[in-house]
């Protein structure tokens, strides 16, 4: 804490290193424009999403123009620094900060246009639009919309190049999926798109592992009519460890037989105080009450709520916010997050993670979380799309988990690692032969790097090497999780 009151007082100080000083005169050389040390602005600019890990860039280029971010690329490379593109700097690992000190971060925030070709249909993003900004945006130009997550402050760059999953991803896929072409300053500089037509290896890599292969400048995506039956249900399950693994069979059974029809999207969402089963249906009522009821019959008939509603009030409703977000979004937490990628668990398994919700996680009085989405399987528009469209190494996995431990004030404690922890060796530790897959946007800065790229790309791990080594050899763009990091 002495260290964090230091930076705050003596920011000049500590980033007037010759090598932090020769950053600042490059951009400037080149006109790139900066956000400094000494700016006013500057805490706001580097404080992360996560303040449980805060890092501190050795510089930030704020650019709004193509030529501005080759000029910052070319910076970094000429100083041998790390480069790091920032969009909605919401990386559960600070990742947009580099995920560690000393990065020169592009900050992309200023890429935010949003435009529909009315013949194509196709959406041209600026990487740092927020997913509740693009969603409104989509829908005034024509009721248009792609797949993505429900957070409405998430950049659509960092989102992208993860995956990018939400409520009609089993539907329609991943926000990746849609992509149809990314605008990209590759690390020697060069600006260039990748395509299924122009560098298809590097748009393999791209979506599924994108932040470790260049700075995407815009994205096109495919958009689709957004709905306009959309049946937003919720069934509480009052529910201790027995019955909760029972309706968790029956879950993972529906979700890989042809009952769970591709317009159903549905999680289960467990916090200290209830669960319930939750999701967005693509239909009309009658079609959605054919579709629920071979799983509600088989968990005691629950109680619920089922609302029809529009695209942008379905999505309002899951954002638990405004869809509009500011340029200067302003939003954090202090949390440690996990996730796993599962196929079928089997029985030894969900015993040993069903009761330790009831006898462990319960007791925790932190505001903890944990998302159980229905995922894949045979109807799954991502499982569908096969296991080589991409660099999203999950297409397989039927159950997405997000475990999520916060604190709302003060700081995370440094014994609290050990609950999620504990909570996911219930599973591997059940099934020890199994390689367990965990989603890169929710970044688990505790796994080491070899952990990580294992666990996050499973067995496109070796292709994704390879092409890092021809587009990116030096490792300009690089993090702690990133491909071609090596392992200290
Ligand atoms: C409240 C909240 C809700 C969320 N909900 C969902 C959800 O529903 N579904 C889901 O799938 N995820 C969800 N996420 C996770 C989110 O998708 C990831 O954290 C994502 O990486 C954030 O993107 P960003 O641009 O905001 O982050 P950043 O921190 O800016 O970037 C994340 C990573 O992407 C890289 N990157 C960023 N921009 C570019 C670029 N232009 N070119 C190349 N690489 C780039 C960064 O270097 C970094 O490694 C949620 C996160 C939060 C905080
Ligand atoms: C650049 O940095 C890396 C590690 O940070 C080091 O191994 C390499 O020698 C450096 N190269 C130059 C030209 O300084
Ligand atoms: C899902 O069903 C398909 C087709 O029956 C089968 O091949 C696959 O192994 C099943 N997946 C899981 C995880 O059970
Ligand atoms: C820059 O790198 C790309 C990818 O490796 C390569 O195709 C291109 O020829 C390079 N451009 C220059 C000017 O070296």
């Amino acid at each position: 804490m002495i260290f964090a009151t230091l930076l705050l007082l003596a920011p000049v100080a500590i980033h007037a290193s010759p090598l932090a000083n020769a950053a600042t005169a490059c951009l400037s050389s080149a006109s790139v424009p900066q956000i400094q040390s000494t700016d006013s602005s500057w805490s706001r600019t580097i404080k992360p999403f996560n303040l449980r890990l805060p890092y501190t860039p050795i510089a930030v280029a704020y650019p709004t123009t193509v030529p501005q971010v080759q000029a910052a690329v070319l910076c970094g490379a000429q100083l041998n620094l790390t480069v790091t593109p920032k969009s909605g700097g919401h990386s559960y690992a600070s990742h947009g900060l580099g995920g560690e000190d000393g990065h020169l971060v592009i900050d992309m925030r200023q890429f935010k246009e949003v435009t529909v070709d009315k013949t194509t249909q196709i959406a041209t993003v600026g990487v740092g639009a927020r997913l509740g900004n693009v969603a409104q945006s989509l829908y005034s130009q024509g009721q248009r919309a792609f797949s993505h997550g429900t957070c409405p402050g998430v950049g659509v760059g960092g989102h992208v190049v993860g995956g990018g999953y939400g409520y009609s991803s089993r539907t329609k896929g991943l926000a990746s999926d849609a992509l149809v072409e990314a605008e990209i300053v590759l690390a020697n500089g060069t600006f260039t798109t990748a395509s299924a037509t122009n560098n298809p290896e590097l748009f393999w890599a791209l979506r599924g592992a994108g932040s470790s292969f260049g700075v995407i400048t815009r994205m096109k995506f495919q958009t689709f009519a957004a709905p306009t039956n959309n049946i937003v249900f919720s069934y509480g399950l009052n529910v201790n460890a027995q019955s909760m693994k029972n309706a968790f069979a029956v879950l993972q059974d529906y979700a890989n037989s042809t009952a769970m029809p591709a317009e159903m999207n549905m999680r289960v969402f467990i916090n200290r105080g209830s669960v319930s089963l939750m999701g967005v249906f693509y239909g009309t009522q009658s079609a959605f009450q054919t579709a629920i009821s071979p799983v509600l019959s088989k968990i005691g008939n629950p109680g619920g709520q089922v609302q029809q509603k529009g695209w942008i009030d379905a999505l309002t409703g899951y954002a638990y916010m405004s869809l509009s977000t500011p340029l200067d979004y302003d939003v954090h937490e202090t949390f440690f997050s996990k996730s796993l990628m599962t196929e079928r668990l089997d029985d030894t398994a969900m015993t040993a993670f069903w009761n330790y919700w009831y006898n462990t996680a319960r007791a925790n009085s932190r505001d903890w979380y944990l998302i159980v989405d229905l995922h894949g399987g045979q109807s799954s528009a991502i499982t569908k799309l096969g296991q080589d469209y991409s660099s999203y190494a999950h297409r397989k996995a039927l159950i997405k988990y997000e475990f999520y431990d916060r604190v709302n004030s003060g700081s995370y404690p440094s014994n609290g690692l050990s609950f999620l922890n504990g909570w996911v060796d219930t599973i591997t530790n059940s099934m020890k032969s199994t390689q367990f897959g965990m989603y890169i946007n929710y970044a688990d800065p505790t796994l080491s790097t070899t952990q990580a790229q294992n666990s996050y790309w499973l067995g496109n791990y070796a292709k994704l090497a390879n092409i890092k080594k021809e587009v990116d050899p030096a490792n300009l763009f690089s993090n702690p999780q990133a491909v071609g990091r090596v392992q200290v």
